[in-house]
């Protein structure tokens, strides 16, 4: 497939990286005027029109459109039984999720509709809301466990994502977050839970290789610091790597064990000081700010400017959730970090492509327009250069959605 009269071709890397960081977020390479050419599911070259290869295969014209990288969604629980919009009248009547959770409501109101649906009913859920995702330029996606919350529940929602792998074009990571909330059954019982995920539900997971990643929710009034050692610890001893929830409530200490653990990322971030950004600055691990979350719950911002400005590279995911962030649309996600993070257009395409690549261990194949990447890329309607796709927030401006070479809408 050949894409050219591109009027503007963002993202593009002749040496690749895995990630950026610090004063290289605010840099971005473009080509105005541009080509890309694909062959089988790759991108196998771009440049200037001037440059442009004569060929006999699929042609689109891009004229007046600009070409990105899809968005990676590096952190979503979209597997997911029914809304929650009523717990959301109650926030809005002023509740804290905090509250709600101690209600029964929140993650363990999920676990239960969880608990009672099929793994069809939840494939077929999951993948409206995939489609959804990739009509709004998204192109890979991490989903996480933490709604099953007993044995077979979490097997479950483990297996609905193997299969969304094999049912969508979609490059998908699974993350088992069987420590995402104290279930109802072991109420008072935190420490038999922590006891159950490591001691049952980790050794099924690591023997049906259901897990890319493993999570823990590692804050106030989720889960200590020691039994989030003791999960990544166990996890560790079967390979699999964390991606964590840390420092959404309070300063929790969720930075530093994911650190000890080489995390792949970690995630939400609102409470973040000169420690925690020591400790990342001397890590591998990728600081994840989740706006949507933020937006929702009306949290504390996580001190993104001053993140950058230390050297760290940071990343935005969705959180695409039922409880505290219903959207997986990364356009918005990009407004909100202009808005309310005080970020730059570049720093939110790279902070959405290329950072969240890193974050799901895919960087080497995606996340920027670079020569052997796999082609997950999308067309715009006609707009006038890529500072208008934050700008003109709330509003799709994604046209055509290309995945491994393939246009799929
Ligand atoms: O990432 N913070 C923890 N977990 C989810 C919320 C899940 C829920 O409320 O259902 C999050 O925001
Ligand atoms: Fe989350």
């Amino acid at each position: 497939m050949l894409i050219k009269n591109i009027k503007q071709l963002v993202q593009v890397e002749s040496s690749p990286k895995r990630l950026v960081k610090g004063a290289d977020m605010g840099k971005i390479g473009t080509i105005d005027n541009a080509f890309l050419l694909i062959e089988d599911e790759k991108i196998s070259d771009f440049g200037s029109m001037d440059k442009c290869p004569e060929c006999s295969c699929e042609v689109i014209d891009a004229s007046n459109r600009l070409v990105f990288p899809t968005f990676c969604d590096s952190h979503t629980h979209i597997v997911y039984a029914g809304s929650r919009e009523i717990e959301y009248i109650d926030k809005i009547k002023g509740l804290s999720y905090e509250e709600i959770a101690k209600r029964g409501g929140g993650i363990l109101n999920s676990a239960k509709r969880l608990q009672a649906a099929t793994e069809e009913e939840l494939v077929t859920s999951a993948l409206e809301r995939i489609n959804e995702m990739i009509a709004y330029g998204t192109g890979a996606i991490e989903i996480k466990s933490g709604y099953g919350l007993s044995v077979e529940a979490e097997l479950k929602m483990l297996r609905v994502v193997r299969r969304l792998k094999e049912l969508t074009p979609v490059s998908i990571k699974s993350n088992f977050l069987g420590a995402h909330a104290v279930s109802a059954e072991y109420r008072g019982r935190q420490g038999e839970y922590v006891d159950l995920v490591v001691n049952e539900m980790l050794p099924r997971v690591a023997e049906e290789k259901l897990a890319d990643f493993v999570d823990v929710f590692c804050d106030k009034g989720f889960f200590t610091v020691e039994e989030t050692d003791k999960i990544l610890n166990a996890a560790a001893k079967y390979g699999i790597r964390p991606k964590i929830h840390a420092n959404e409530l309070d300063y929790s200490g969720g930075i530093q064990v994911g650190v000890k653990y080489n995390a792949l990322s970690v995630d939400h971030l609102e409470y973040v000081g000169d420690a925690e950004i020591e400790c990342l600055l001397n890590s591998e691990t990728m600081p994840t700010v989740l706006p949507g979350a933020a937006f929702f719950l009306e949290m504390p911002l996580s001190p993104v400017r001053k993140m950058i400005e230390s050297g760290l590279p940071v990343a935005l995911a969705s959180d695409f959730n039922p409880g505290s962030s219903p959207s997986g649309n990364m356009q918005f996600i990009q407004s909100l970090g202009c808005i309310k993070y005080r970020m730059l257009p570049e720093e939110v395409i790279n902070a959405t492509t290329l950072n969240t690549a890193y974050a799901m261990g895919l960087s080497d194949q995606l996340g920027s327009i670079a020569k052997g990447k796999i082609a997950n890329v999308f067309i715009t309607k006609p707009i006038p250069n890529y500072e208008f796709m934050p700008y003109s927030y709330g509003n799709n401006k994604v046209e055509t959605v290309i995945l491994r070479g393939k246009e799929v809408r």
